[in-house]
Parts: C-alpha cells; structure tokens; sequence
C-alpha cells in the first residue's frame, strides 16, 4: 500500500462519517423540503449536522450555510458581502497567499469595479496586521484572510487582524480555514472573525460539501437563487449525506484535535529534520507558525514535479504544492510572493500528514524522499552532459559540464 502524504489535498473518508452518512444515501433519502416523514427524517438529519458543524466552532446552528466545499463557501463569502455592501464601498483587502477560491474571486470582482488590495507577506508567508490596519479606508468593505495557507502551512495572526479590522465600523471579516479546520482549534468568537469557511474533505468528510459560518445580522447577497434552503442563503435541494457526514468527521476531528496536532508536529519536525539535511533542500513557510502535518520545501537543482512522479512510483504520494494547480507549469503563486524567484520554487515539493499517519510511514517516506531527491539531480545532470555533448566538441563540452556541476553543487549548499 503507497504511503499518502498529501493529506493537504484532501484525506481519506473516516469510517464513522460513512456510517453517518449511510442511511441517507439509502431509506432516509428524502428532500428535506418534503412535508412527508421523508423528508422530516432529511430535515432532522440537516438540523442536527447544522447543531454540529455550529458547536465545534462556536457558533449557533443558524449561522451555518452549508455548501458544494470549500471553493463555494470562499465563492458566497467574497462575493456575498462585497455585493451587499456596495452601496458603501469598494475597497476589499485580502493577501497575495490566497487559495485561488479566494484571490480569483477578488479579481473577478474587480471587473466590476471593486478595488482589490493584496498584501504582501513575509519570507515565511505572513502577512503584517499592521499592514492590513494602513490598508484600511472609509471604502474598505471586506478584508479576507485565510487562517492557514494549503502550500507552505504558515498560520496568519488573525487575531490580530480582526482587532485591526474592528476598529473601524462596518467592515467585513472573512477567514478561509479549510485548512486550519482539522489541526486548529476554531472559535468564531476568539478568532473575532464574521464568515468562515471549512470544506470536509481536509477533515476526513467527504468531498464537495463544506460550510460557511455568518455571523448572526451579517448582510450577503446570496449567490444562488432558488428555493428558500439555508435560510435563503444558498438555494438548491441540500446534500444531506454529504452535511451529515461533515458534521460527523468535524465533530470527531475537533474531539480528537489535541492528542492528533502535538503528535502530528513531532512527526513532521523530525520529517523536515531529515529532509534539512539534504544539501539543497530548504523548508518553505513559517518555523514554528505552521499548520502541524505540513512540511513543504524547495529542492534546488530538480522539478518539484518530477520529484512528485518519482516519489509516487516509490511508493509515497506527495505533491508540488496545491493540487488544484498541479499539472500546470504555473509556479506557485505563494512561493513567487514569498519572495522565491522561479527557479528555486519549481523545487516545490510538500509532504502532508494526516490523522491517519504513523511514525514508520514518515520514516520510510524520509528515507524515499533523500533517495529521490538524489536520483533525480543525477538525471538531471546527466540530461545536461547529454545536452553538451550533442551540441560541442567533447573537450569543452566535458569542462563545460564540469563547470555547471560544481555551480548545482555549490547552490545546493545554501
Ligand atoms: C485554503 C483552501 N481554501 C479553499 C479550498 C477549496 O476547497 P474545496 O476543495 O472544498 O473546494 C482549498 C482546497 O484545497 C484550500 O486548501
């Protein structure tokens, strides 16, 4: 069986959230609209996920819409409240490290004459709240921040930020926590936020349903017309398996957060221990401020991608970075607003944890991950011989390639 550590990605459906959601894939398979036991056995299943969902985070059943995940939740927030508030204001602040859910939706708006403000972050990823404080005007309407970043794991101080946030009147507070949801404790009222957005599949719920917590008199403009599901916030018939067995696998994940982060933290520092000491290999993302299971890096002198297919055919499956880009020659815009040119961030390469991971998967993903890290810098010097061999004369090609490997040597000192 591979080793998964892509758990960023998504993870693997939790037994106790198949059984959740069981019977209302099969008997219980009413429209919670339905007036018929049917649909009042859909209902009570819908209103108990909404109980759920609302206790683990701090909040009341009501102020959570449940959605198709996270990138429609991100979706009604941004979109929501920059269309209800236009009346007062354009200006939305968010970050350059977004999930795309969240930084092609602001650019979307912008077509439309909002004005978007996207900060910059630190080497580790963070955004200064002091930035986003200065960021603020009169016609600032929304600031969207997410708690935890997908590619590098690096936690924003949104604490922080929404006490920058609130001192002004009538400014929005969106969080992206897709995913912060599994490994960080989550109260609304803590964290000072006005929206929020979690998806299941991060939290071993299944894919495509997610939520969006809003703040009791928060005004959005829905963004699906329909009929009057989630208090006329998101229309269409509900996914009630799918709600169910969020509600199921985020209840179990918030009850078993504080034995699963402090054990995923020491798996993962001893993960990055043994990949920081591969000459050319540098954690990407903030020391400690990081999400527990995440472990992301740049590899010079190889394709993070290549890295990933060679991992994948011994056994281990990883990724570059966010699977929702992977596939694309589009470096990653986290790592570019990082600050890391283009060459060292197509060295890309994350590791992510999982509840479900054990110590020896780690230690035999370490082992595989130094190994391939080697075996492809070979191929790709040897790809570089073979290149200057077939284009030179053999005697410079032969000091040329001297030349180059002593400079590939040289930068995977740093
Ligand atoms: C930070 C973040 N936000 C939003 C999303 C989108 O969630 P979904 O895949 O449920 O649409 C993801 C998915 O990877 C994510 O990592």
């Amino acid at each position: 069986m591979p080793i998964y550590l892509d758990h960023a990605a998504t993870t693997p459906l939790r037994r106790e959230a198949l059984d959740a959601m069981l019977p209302y894939l099969d008997g219980d398979f009413g429209n919670a609209s339905s007036l018929h036991s049917f649909g009042r056995r859909a209902r009570a299943g819908m209103d108990e996920a909404h109980e759920k969902v609302a206790k683990a985070i701090g909040a009341t059943a009501r102020e959570i819409v449940f959605t198709s995940g996270g990138t429609e939740a991100n979706n009604l927030a941004v979109k929501g409240a920059a269309w209800a508030a236009k009346a007062r204001g354009h200006r939305i602040i968010t970050t350059s490290v977004e999930h795309h859910s969240v930084g092609h939706t602001v650019r979307y708006l912008e077509k439309f004459g909002f004005e978007i403000v996207e900060l910059p972050v630190d080497r580790y990823g963070r955004v200064d709240p002091d930035d986003v404080a200065n960021a603020i005007t009169p016609k600032t309407i929304l600031v969207s921040v997410m708690l935890a970043n997908n590619e590098v794991g690096t936690i924003q101080p949104i604490a922080e930020i929404a006490a920058r946030v609130a001192a002004h009147k009538g400014i929005l507070f969106h969080v992206d926590a897709v995913q912060a949801a599994p490994y960080l404790e989550i109260d609304v009222t803590a964290l000072g936020v006005d929206l929020l957005t979690m998806a299941a599949h991060k939290f071993e719920g299944p894919k495509g349903v997610g939520a969006l917590y809003l703040r009791h008199g928060t005004n959005i403009l829905a963004q699906q017309q329909g009929g009057a599901q989630e208090r006329y916030r998101r229309a269409g018939t509900e996914n009630v398996a799918g709600a169910v067995g969020m509600a199921a696998a985020l209840e179990l994940s918030a009850a078993e957060r504080s034995e699963t982060s402090p054990r995923l933290i020491a798996l993962r520092d001893g993960l990055v221990a043994a990949l920081v000491s591969v000459p050319g290999v540098e954690l990407t993302g903030h020391p400690t401020d990081r999400l527990p299971g995440l472990a992301s890096f740049v590899v010079t002198g190889v394709e993070g991608s290549s890295v990933t297919m060679a991992l994948d055919l011994a056994g281990v499956a990883a990724s570059t970075g966010s699977a929702c880009v992977s596939g694309s020659t589009e470096v990653s815009h986290v790592l570019s607003a990082m600050g890391y040119p283009e060459d060292e961030a197509r060295g890309a390469l994350r590791l992510s944890l999982g509840r479900t991971t054990t110590a020896a998967e780690v230690t035999e993903a370490a082992d595989a991950t130094a190994r391939t890290i080697a075996t492809q810098r070979a191929a790709t010097d040897r790809l570089r011989v073979e290149k200057i061999t077939s284009l030179r004369p053999a005697e410079s090609a032969a000091a040329e390639f001297e030349a180059e490997t002593h400079d590939v040597a040289g930068s995977s000192q740093r």
